[in-house]
Parts: structure tokens; C-alpha cells; sequence
């Protein structure tokens, strides 16, 4: 039903395409579906309120669903493209930034917070990009290093500068969406904060977006070499909190990303919320935060999700 739509012009809600993160949940209105696969993360009480994963059936009749409007979304084009790395840098030890070069000929359009599949012979996962649009095209990947994981192996052993790769995107919804709110939030755990240093940059490059009065970044890690960057974004009032769970912060707050934010008094009846990192993190923090006043439709999020 994802693909069906998208053909069609109009993009759904979506983030890891497997089954596994409940991003595209949809409520069936009228004409029957059929599970193509698996729904994982679908509860026995939503499936008997006719929910459904897109990501997971096909139609098999005319249907009609209750979900957002993502407007400009439906007219970003998904194309498969080739790409050199064009180069490789270290950010901590067990983090890698790719640039990647596109042929001049074929830029890829697309909306900061999304994501690219990586295709390299048989293999194919999921990588959030890193940057705005730049006027040179280059497409920045933040990559971390999974034990015995089998692409990781190839980033972090083989990868050289100009190995030509394949990539298809743009893929996922989680982009700036207009609201009504006031404060952002914007939610990261470990590489997570990838796609929200693209948000970041949109909101610095175009005024227009930036309809908040307030912005604030919380980035969650383990240790303190966990956090390869520090925001600094001089064109907004910005609030940003570093977050460790393993070691005492000096300078942040223990803990978890999503218990910093109720602890800070935040008003989350105003407020958006854009989480991205751990499976863990993203649930903790939608139970919590829409628990603490936060509107369920005000939720947004990408799950790093294992791709197998
Ligand atoms: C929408 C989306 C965006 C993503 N963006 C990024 C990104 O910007 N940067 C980034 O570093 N990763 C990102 N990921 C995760 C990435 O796609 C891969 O899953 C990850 O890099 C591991 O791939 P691998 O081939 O090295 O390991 P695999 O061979 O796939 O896995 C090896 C083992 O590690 C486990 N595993 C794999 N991935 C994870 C995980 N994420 N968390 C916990 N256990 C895991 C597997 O279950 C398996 O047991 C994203 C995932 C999704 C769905
Ligand atoms: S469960 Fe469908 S996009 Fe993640």
C-alpha cells in the first residue's frame, strides 16, 4: 500500500518499511486489506480497531484511510541513483561520516530529516542523511559501527574514497511538518542525531521554517565520546542539552533523553516532538511525553531499526 500510494503521488506515513517501528499505522475506513507480511508492531487491541501497517499489506479492493495529509511529501520523487564515496572521516570510534557524490546529472531532491537506502551487492540498509541540501549535492552519512554487523563491516574494513555504491531514496516522513506550537523538540540517540543536525540546518538556512519560539536539542549517549558534535546554531534560541546514561555530565544531564525533557518543565501541550535514535528510546519517550500532556499527533519519529 506504501509503494501503491506513492505511485500514485501521495506519500504515507512511513519510516523503517519492515514492520517493525509502527510508524505507518493506518486506520482502515472502508475496503479490505490483506497482510503481505508480518505486522510486529501492531498490539492485538489496535488490530481489532482495524489498524494496519502500509509498510505490510496490499489492497485488495478500493479502501479508504484515516491518515495525515503530508502534502509535499507526495511530490518528492524516489529514484534510484549510482554514488561514489566521496570521502570518509572519523567522528569517534566507532562512528563514521561518508560523504557521498551523486552524478552531476542526477541531484536527489529531498526533505531534511529523511533517509537513503544503501545498496551495495546483495546487501541494503537504511542511513538517515546528515545534511540540508548543499548547492554541491553531497549527501553526508553518520554510521555506526554494529558488532559482526555485515554492512558495518564494509564501512569500517573496505570502505575506501570513490568505491561506487547504489542509492535509493529519498525514503521515510520524518521531516518538519507546519503546526500551530511553539516549542520544538527535537529528540536524538546516538547516529539519531543525524537527521536532526538536517533539520537543524533547514531551520538556520530558511527563515520561513522556523515558526518556533523556542528550540530544544536533546542528544543522548552512554559516555561523553558517545557526543562527536556539539550543535551551534547562533541564527536561533536555542536550548541544548547533552544527556549521558553511563557516566556523570559536568555539563548536560543523566539519564535518558526523554525523562531530561519532562524533568526540564518543557510545556508539551505546546510543543512537537521529533525523536530519533533506539527503538527503546523512541517508546519510552512517545509513553512518557504523551503521558505527560504532549498530543499523540505531536509525536514524531525515525526507529534505527535492525534492517534484518
Ligand atoms: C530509517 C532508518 C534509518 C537509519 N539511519 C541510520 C543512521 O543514520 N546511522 C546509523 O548508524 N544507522 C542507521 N540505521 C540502522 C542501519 O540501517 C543498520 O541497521 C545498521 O547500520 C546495522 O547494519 P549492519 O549491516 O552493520 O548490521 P546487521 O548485519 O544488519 O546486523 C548485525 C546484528 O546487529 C543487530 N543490529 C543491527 N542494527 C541494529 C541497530 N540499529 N540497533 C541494535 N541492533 C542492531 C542485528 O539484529 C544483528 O544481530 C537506520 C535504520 C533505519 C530503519
Ligand atoms: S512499521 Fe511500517 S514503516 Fe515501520
Amino acid at each position: 500500500m506504501l509503494v501503491a500510494a506513492r505511485m500514485q503521488g501521495i506519500a504515507l506515513e512511513h519510516s523503517c518499511r519492515t514492520g517493525r517501528c509502527g510508524v505507518c499505522k493506518a486506520r482502515v475506513l472502508a475496503g479490505v486489506t490483506e497482510p503481505l507480511q508480518v505486522e510486529d508492531s501492531l498490539t492485538q487491541d489496535e488490530r481489532s480497531r482495524g489498524i494496519i501497517l502500509t509498510c505490510c499489506r496490499t489492497a485488495v479492493t478500493d479502501i479508504e484511510l484515516d491518515i495525515e495529509d503530508l502534502g509535499e511529501l507526495g511530490n518528492v520523487e524516489v529514484k534510484t541513483l549510482p554514488c561514489r564515496i566521496h570521502a570518509l572521516h572519523m567522528l569517534s570510534d566507532d562512528v563514521v561520516e561518508v560523504a557521498l557524490r551523486l552524478p552531476p546529472t542526477s541531484p536527489l531532491h529531498y526533505l531534511p530529516g529523511q533517509y537513503i537506502d544503501i545498496i551495495k551487492g546483495g546487501i541494503r540498509r537504511s542511513y538517515s542523511i546528515a545534511n540540508a541540501p548543499r548547492d554541491d549535492g553531497r549527501i553526508i552519512l553518520q554510521i555506526r559501527k554494529v558488532p559482526d554487523g555485515e554492512m558495518s563491516r564494509y564501512w569500517f574494513e573496505e570502505a575506501k574514497e570513490n568505491d561506487l555504491l547504489r542509492l535509493e531514496g529519498p525514503l521515510g516522513t520524518f521531516c518538519l511538518r507546519q503546526t500551530q506550537v511553539s516549542q520544538l523538540v527535537l529528540l536524538a540517540t546516538g547516529t539519531g542525531i543525524a537527521p536532526i543536525k538536517a533539520i537543524l540546518q533547514q531551520l538556520a538556512k530558511s527563515a520561513g521554517v522556523n515558526t518556533y519560539r523556542k528550540i530544544h536539542v536533546y542528544w543522548g549517549g552512554r559516555v561523553e565520546k558517545d557526543l562527536y558534535w556539539t550543535p551551534d546554531f547562533p541564527e536561533f534560541d536555542m536550548n541544548y542539552v547533552s544527556v549521558l546514561s553511563r557516566s556523570l555530565n559536568s555539563s548536560g544531564a543523566q539519564g535518558y533523553v526523554q525523562d531530561a525533557v519532562i524533568a526540564a518543565g518543557i510545556n508539551l501541550q505546546d510543543a512537537v516532538v521529533y525523536a530519533c535514535g533506539s527503538e527503546s528510546m523512541i517508546e519510552s519517550a512517545r509513553n512518557k511525553l504523551i503521558a505527560a500532556g504532549l498530543g499523540p499527533e505531536n509525536f514524531h519519529s525515525d526507529a534505527f531499526v535492525s534492517s534484518n
